[in-house]
């Protein structure tokens, strides 16, 4: 693990955000937070395995009960720095608890159980401005060799007004993300994907650590 020491500002910002998004944040996001599951479900694990996941950014926990519901042997940590975000998480994940822990705070600057697994950045990435090349660092620090790093997240925009309007909602989408996983891991496989007819792209990336 290593520090990221942009983490007061971003804090106070996406929490201060997701103060009143928490409350709206499932009714709203299945919309356009796309490939989520699509992605899950590109992980290559059998549904048996008994191994360690992390998803940082976890949110209201989407994810972690899909992943909960999906691997039954596995130990699934999330990570958020929204308090609001995960009471929702909380309350979400109760019916598998013994097997979801969840920790709140800034990637980066809390202790975790690591190493991991698998590591998922799920919509994250793109709202850590600046400092997101140092939550992907921390992440192949805290996976294992041979571990998989799982993205999904807003590629870019035609449509300026859109991207715009993105900015207000605290994401960058100029294609950055992608490009930076690749580098990091060049056997990685990323996929760009239209969203409604491509009014904005969206990518997936799923990369094995060498191990
Ligand atoms: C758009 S939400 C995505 C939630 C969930 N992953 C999903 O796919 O629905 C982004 C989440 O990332 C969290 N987040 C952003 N930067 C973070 C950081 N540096 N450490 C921990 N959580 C972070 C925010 O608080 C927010 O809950």
């Amino acid at each position: 693990m290593t520090q990221n020491s942009r983490g007061p500002e971003l804090e106070d910002r996406l929490s201060t955000y997701y103060r009143f998004q928490s409350k709206i944040y499932d009714a709203t996001r299945w919309s356009f937070l796309f490939g989520r599951r699509t992605l899950l479900r590109e992980l290559p694990f059998a549904r048996i395995e008994t191994f360690k996941i992390l998803e940082v950014g976890c949110g209201t926990g989407a994810n972690l009960c899909r992943l909960a519901d999906r691997y039954k042997n596995a130990s699934i940590h999330g990570i958020d720095l929204s308090r609001d975000m995960l009471t929702i998480a909380r309350k979400k994940t109760a019916k598998h608890e013994s097997r979801v822990q969840l920790f709140r705070g800034h990637y980066g600057q809390v202790p975790l159980e690591y190493p991991y697994d698998l590591i998922i950045f799920s919509y994250c990435l793109t709202m850590v401005n600046p400092g997101w090349e140092g939550l992907i660092d921390v992440a192949m620090s805290d996976l294992k060799g041979g571990g998989i790093l799982g993205v999904v997240d807003f590629h870019n925009t035609p449509v300026a007004t859109f991207e715009r309007h993105m900015a207000g909602h605290h994401v960058r989408m100029d294609g950055h993300l992608s490009p930076y996983l690749q580098e990091v891991i060049p056997q990685g496989r990323s996929t760009i994907l239209p969203a409604y007819g491509g009014v904005w792209n969206y990518f997936q990336f799923v990369g094995k650590k060498p191990g």
